[in-house]
C-alpha cells in the first residue's frame, strides 16, 4: 500500500519510528530520516558487516583453553633463582601448565617465582625456579606473601617452555587462605601453532 511518503505502510512506518524513537530518544523529524534510509540494500550490507565482524572476533580467539592473563613483571625480577619448590611454609600453590591450543599438559616448563618476604621486602631468599612434572602439574610452597605498598598480596611468575610464548604473570592469593590453584596456560608460538 502506497502513501505520500514513499510507498510505506503508515502503520509499519509509525511502528518503526516509534521503536527507533524509544531506543534513541531522538525526536520525530530526525528519526523519520533514519527510517527512510534503511533500504534493503543497506540492511543487507549492515548484516554482512556484522557477520564478518563476528567471524573476525571468533577467529581472534582460537584457543580451547583461555590463556593465562599476563601481568606486570615489576622491577624485582632476577635471573637464575635457585631450583627449589619450597621457600617457606604457610601457603601452597598448585596448578597445571597447559597449552592454550588444546589444553594438553606441558611437561618441563620452567617456572621462575619471586615474592616478598614476611617483612614485605624482595630478596634472594624469596626466589625460586621450579619445573612442571610429566603431567604438567607444579607446586610451590612458601609463606603467605608479605605486604607491598598498597598492592594486594601477590606472587610473581615467569613461565617458559619450548614452542610457547613466554608468560609473565602474577598470582593473587586469597587473604586468609593457606593454598591456591593457579593454572598457567601458554600460547603456542605462531610457527608451532600453524603446523
Ligand atoms: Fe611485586
Amino acid at each position: 500500500m502506497s502513501n505520500s511518503k514513499g510507498g510505506r505502510s503508515p502503520l509499519r512506518e509509525r511502528g518503526s519510528t516509534l521503536l527507533i524513537r524509544a531506543a534513541s530518544g531522538i525526536h520525530e523529524p530526525v528519526c523519520y530520516t533514519y527510517v527512510m534510509k534503511f533500504s534493503p540494500t543497506m540492511l543487507a550490507f549492515l548484516f554482512l558487516t556484522l557477520a564478518s565482524s563476528l567471524a573476525a572476533i571468533s577467529a581472534s580467539q582460537p584457543y580451547e583453553c583461555p590463556p593465562t592473563r599476563p601481568d606486570a613483571q615489576g622491577p624485582f625480577y632476577r635471573e637464575d633463582a635457585p631450583v627449589r619448590s619450597k621457600i617457606g611454609e604457610g601457603y601452597l600453590l598448585i596448578g597445571e601448565v597447559k597449552s592454550a591450543a588444546d589444553c594438553n599438559p606441558i611437561a618441563g616448563a620452567r617456572i621462575e617465582i619471586w615474592m616478598t618476604g614476611p617483612d614485605g621486602r624482595y630478596d634472594d631468599r624469596w626466589r625460586a625456579t621450579t619445573f612442571s612434572r610429566d603431567d604438567g602439574r607444579y607446586y610451590f610452597q612458601s609463606h603467605f606473601p608479605g605486604p607491598y605498598g598498597s598492592r594486594p598480596p601477590h606472587i610473581h611468575m615467569i613461565v617458559n617452555a619450548p614452542g610457547f610464548e613466554e608468560l609473565v604473570t602474577q598470582h593473587y592469593p586469597e587473604p586468609g587462605t593457606g593454598e591456591g590453584v593457579f593454572d598457567l596456560i601458554l600460547i603456542p608460538t605462531a610457527a608451532d601453532y600453524s603446523r
